[in-house]
């Protein structure tokens, strides 16, 4: 049985994570959605509120759990017995991100794999950053995020 844990800031969560979670679901075993709490950026909404609208768009993904974590990724990882972390990549600046932070995870901990999925088509160029955004200045988000997150984005407008 291998579990994988698909991290992130979520803040909020969007389309292409969603798609990112389904298909990574599929792949593996049991997947853990881990909300980062602590990730030097300031956040719009805080981990638990992060939390409950990954829990609600990944209802009915029966091998899917959502929590926060704090800490190093790899010591959360390493204590849910997992093995694998997943990552998404949109695009190069993604990747030149991505690359280093697994570098690091790996010198951290050797054993623990990290797997990168490709953002599908209709997803590449969403970011949470510009999401945000165009929900604050009043534009219509719900093409982009789920239902969940809409809903939250048009309370905090
Ligand atoms: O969605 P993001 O902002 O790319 O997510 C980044 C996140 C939360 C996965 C990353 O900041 C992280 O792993 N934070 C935990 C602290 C840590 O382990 N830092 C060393 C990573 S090399």
């Amino acid at each position: 049985m291998t579990t994988a844990v698909f991290a992130g800031s979520f803040d909020p969560a969007t389309n292409g994570h969603l798609d990112v979670v389904k298909r990574a679901a599929a792949v593996f075993d049991r997947l853990i959605v881990a909300v980062g709490s602590t990730t030097g950026k300031e956040p719009l909404f805080d981990a638990q509120e992060r939390v409950e609208m990954l829990q609600e768009a990944c209802a009915g993904l029966d091998n899917v759990e959502v929590e926060a974590f704090d800490g190093l990724l790899v010591d959360f990882v390493a204590r849910k017995g997992a093995s694998v972390i997943v990552k998404g990549l949109r695009c190069m600046s993604d990747f030149d991100r991505e690359y280093q932070m697994a570098f690091h995870n790996r010198g951290l901990h050797p054993q623990i794999e990290t797997v990168f999925l490709m953002a599908s088509p209709p997803h590449i160029h969403l970011r949470s950053s510009v999401i945000k955004e165009i929900a604050r200045l009043g534009g219509d988000v719900a093409g982009f995020v789920p239902e969940a997150v809409a809903k939250r984005l048009r309370d905090r407008a």
